[in-house]
Formats: structure tokens, C-alpha cells, sequence
């Protein structure tokens, strides 16, 4: 019988996925959070330098709400989508008003502060502290249009639904180890990123080739279906 989804992407992640982010050692809820602001619209080997600069200057969640906006800014200086950086800072201080100075470890409290959506928020508990919570970022959303073959705009709210559902079922497989809900979630994220890629994935060093709806049909090219108009 052929592994699960999630199986076959930790025994890939194992031996071909990216274990040495800064920010995974060692994987603390700031540095987590951190991560996932800069990635939300950065690639890993640009935001890489700019994580190692803001964590050596900046090395806490109550460092980060006292610092002033400014050099928030100056460390910022370069990424880009500015608005992650005034997000960030107002969420620390909004932390340490109602959380003791600390990421709260609850989906609802994480995606009430600023700049953390449902994807964010889970990637983040997830990653923190190997909560089970499904994620479907830009990547993840290719990576399941293609495996499961649905056809339609990511965008659409009935489409977004679907994929939710897929991305759930997956992360509640009785064949993923809480133990490894934290790689499952770079799993996706490295997949994506490296292999299931836009322009040209490459299948055939690919652990979900032998089911994945999109390679066996030859649809790679349709799916994900573009924005309509
Ligand atoms: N994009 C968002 N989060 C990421 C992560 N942890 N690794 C790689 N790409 C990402
Ligand atoms: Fe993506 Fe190809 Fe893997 Fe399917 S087989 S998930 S299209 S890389």
C-alpha cells in the first residue's frame, strides 16, 4: 500500500528538505513568528541575513516592543512590505500588554494580532510548539491543486474551502506523529518551494509522484488554474 501524503513528505523532508534555517535552531515561538513575517512575501535566502541581523539586535518579544518604531524600520530596511514591520512591532506590544510579554500558544489570540492570518497563525503554533494545525500558504496551495487535481482560481472562496478541507485531512493523518508536526509543516513549505514549483516542477524527484492527480494527467501546467479575466 502506498504511504500517506504526510508520510511520504517527512521520509522526502528527512533526507531532502532545508534543516538548517536560522530560525529553526533553536525553533522558539519569537524567532518562529519572526520567520514567517519575513517569509510571508520574501524568499528564504534574503530573508536569511536580515533574521540573523533583527534576532541579534532585537532577541526577544518584550526587546522587540521596547524598541522604538524606528529602528524596527532600520532593521526592515531592504525587505520590503514595510507594513510586517509596523505589524510586528505593534503585535509585540499588543503581547506584552495582554500575554505576559509572550506569543500566545491559542489560533484565536494569534490571528487577533496584527499582520498573523489563519495560515501565519498556524505555521507558527505548529512550528513553536508542533501543534497539530493545518497550513495552506502560496505554496501549499500549489502543491494540493496539483496533487488532488482541483481545477479552479485558488482565490475563490469555495476553492480556498476545499483546499482548507484537504490540508486538514492531511495534518490529522493518524500516520503523523505529533513528534513531527513541526517538520511536517517545513515539509510542505520545502516541497513547494524547491520541487512543486510554478514554472517547472520536477515530478520525478518527487515523493507524491505516483498519485498526484496534476503529473498523472499531464495538468501540471493548468494547475493551480490562473486568476480568470
Ligand atoms: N514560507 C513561509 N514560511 C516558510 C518556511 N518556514 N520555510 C520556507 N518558506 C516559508
Ligand atoms: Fe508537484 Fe509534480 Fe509532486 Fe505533483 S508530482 S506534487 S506536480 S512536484
Amino acid at each position: 500500500m502506498t504511504a500517506s501524503f504526510a508520510e511520504r513528505l517527512l521520509a522526502w523532508f528527512d533526507v531532502s528538505g532545508r534543516h538548517d534555517l536560522p530560525w529553526q535552531h533553536p525553533r522558539a515561538p519569537y524567532r518562529v513568528w519572526l520567520s514567517e513575517i519575513m517569509l510571508q512575501q520574501t524568499q528564504v535566502k534574503t530573508a536569511a541575513p536580515y533574521f540573523e541581523r533583527f534576532v541579534a539586535s532585537l532577541p526577544s518579544l518584550p526587546a522587540l516592543a521596547a524598541a522604538p518604531l524606528d529602528d524596527v524600520l532600520a532593521l526592515w530596511s531592504g525587505l520590503g512590505y514595510y507594513a510586517r514591520a509596523r505589524n510586528l512591532h505593534s503585535a509585540a506590544k499588543r503581547c506584552v500588554e495582554l500575554h505576559d510579554g509572550e506569543l500566545p500558544r491559542d489560533i484565536n489570540a494569534l490571528t487577533a494580532l496584527p499582520g498573523i492570518g489563519r495560515s501565519t497563525a498556524a505555521a507558527i503554533l505548529s512550528q513553536a510548539w508542533g501543534d497539530r494545525f493545518a497550513i495552506l500558504d502560496g505554496n501549499v496551495k500549489r502543491v494540493l491543486t496539483r496533487y488532488h487535481g482541483v481545477a479552479g482560481y485558488p482565490g475563490l472562496p469555495a476553492i480556498e474551502r476545499q483546499l482548507w478541507a484537504l490540508a486538514e485531512q492531511h495534518v490529522e493523518s493518524p500516520h503523523l506523529p505529533q513528534a513531527r508536526l513541526a517538520d511536517y509543516t517545513q515539509a510542505q513549505m520545502d516541497l513547494g518551494a524547491t520541487l512543486c514549483t510554478r514554472a517547472a516542477p520536477a515530478c520525478v524527484l518527487c515523493p507524491l509522484q505516483d498519485d498526484c492527480v496534476a503529473r498523472c494527467t499531464g495538468r501540471t501546467a493548468e494547475l493551480p488554474t490562473p486568476k480568470p479575466g
